[in-house]
């Protein structure tokens, strides 16, 4: 993509988002710069505020229904992007992917058993054992090697953790925090494994569309396996790359009727409806926004490229470098910073980073760079002058 392209849009304004209460802006004192909670700083694309104005305009917010546009949106979407067909009724369309990670666990396991997931990892996903009363389990992903090869899934140790009441596989694909785009090999692995042992997985497929690596491509994990149809549960949502998080507006694809009848039988009289302006905003991105995310994805491009510039002179901090999303996972148990190294960030350099202890991994950070670029450069030197060599 051109510079052309990317100019086309407006990635550079410093949006006030103090002048509304957020999760990102208001959490910490005025003078620190936010990289924690993953929402980015752009306004969303204008094809998404003009669809939201017209809804607006018309004044009347009652209950909302999925439009069958919307179900043929994102099937054109899935079809167009990941080569999978999928259908008008395997969409349940819900407020949130977290909610839908919950509801899971109460769908297909029964109390005490066995909800698997491994870590580092987003962290409610760590909390969807205690949500329910079921049993957490965890296993670790296999740590970069100093050659340069990514974090990966060790399958043996993933096997090692199942255990005879396991039931459910909470599953990030693309990772966060990593930003791990998982290769044919790994998610192959994973597939037979949820067969051999009769899992459930539930794929959060929440940043796929955010694939940064040019060699890479998002492969869903019902698209590479239709034989898991039975035993998938697919998580995707327009709220990151399209940073409408706050519309809340996701959606299940469950192509297997009984898993879709559990699902929905897990949530009746919980899972409320989507709100109107979510569902206008969800057709409109997956109609009319390819080509602000074709330019959004170069614009994360060039904040990654400068914060691996900075991390490079940073001694003791290393960065396995992101396939996916906006977000930088930083190995900070060599900086000397001790387990909680953005506690001292924060006093030192006035930036707020997300704490590693929360991922399941305590020493690391990490760091949205889904922000316009001279706010992320100022962030970057703030941390600078505490970490710098
Ligand atoms: C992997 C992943 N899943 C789910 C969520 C949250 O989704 P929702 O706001 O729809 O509950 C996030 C937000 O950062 C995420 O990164």
């Amino acid at each position: 993509m051109n510079n052309n392209v990317t100019s086309q849009y407006d990635f550079a304004t410093h949006i006030d988002r103090r002048q509304h209460p957020t999760k990102k802006w208001q959490q910490y004192a005025a003078d620190v710069l936010p990289l924690w909670v993953a929402d980015m700083d752009f306004v969303s694309p204008p094809p998404i505020i003009e669809a939201l104005a017209r809804r607006v305009d018309h004044g009347v917010y009652g209950y909302g229904d999925v439009a069958a546009t919307l179900r043929q949106a994102l099937c054109r979407w899935s079809r167009d992007h990941y080569d999978w067909a999928i259908e008008h009724d395997w969409q349940l369309w819900i407020p949130g992917v977290v909610p839908a990670l919950n509801l899971a666990a109460l769908a297909f396991s029964e109390p005490g058993e066995g909800i698997l997931t491994v870590t580092p990892i987003y962290p409610p996903f760590l909390k969807v054992a205690d949500n329910t009363g079921r049993e957490a389990q965890q296993v670790a992903l296999a740590e970069p090697s100093a050659d340069g090869e990514p974090w990966t899934l060790d399958l043996d140790r993933l096997e090692a953790a199942i255990k005879p009441n396991t039931r459910v596989l909470l599953w990030c694909h693309p990772h966060n925090p990593t930003g791990r785009v998982w290769s044919a090999e790994e998610l192959a692995g994973l597939a037979a494994l949820a067969v051999r042992h009769d899992l459930v997985i539930v794929s959060d497929e929440l940043h796929c569309d955010l694939i940064l690596d040019a060699e890479r491509s998002h492969r869903p994990l019902g698209q590479l396996h239709p034989e898991l149809a039975e035993r998938l549960v697919t998580l995707w949502a327009p709220s990151k790359t399209f940073n409408v998080a706050g519309l809340s507006c996701a959606c299940a694809v469950i192509a297997d009727e009984t898993l879709r009848q559990r699902f929905q039988q897990a949530g009746a009289g919980l899972m409320p409806g989507v709100n109107v302006l979510g569902l206008e905003a969800a057709v409109a991105a997956y109609t009319e926004c390819e080509p602000w995310r074709q330019a959004l994805l170069e614009e994360l491009n060039a904040n990654l490229a400068l914060v691996e510039r900075y991390v490079e002179r940073w001694p003791g901090v290393t960065l396995s470098s992101p396939q996916a999303t906006y977000l930088a996972w930083l190995d900070f148990r060599r900086s000397g910073l001790g387990e909680s190294p953005q506690n001292h960030l924060l006093e030192g350099a006035r930036v707020a980073l997300s704490e590693g202890r929360d991922f399941g991994a305590p020493g690391f950070v990490r760091l949205n760079f889904g922000m316009p670029r001279t706010w992320l450069e100022e962030a970057l030197n703030r941390l600078d002058g505490v970490l710098g060599a």
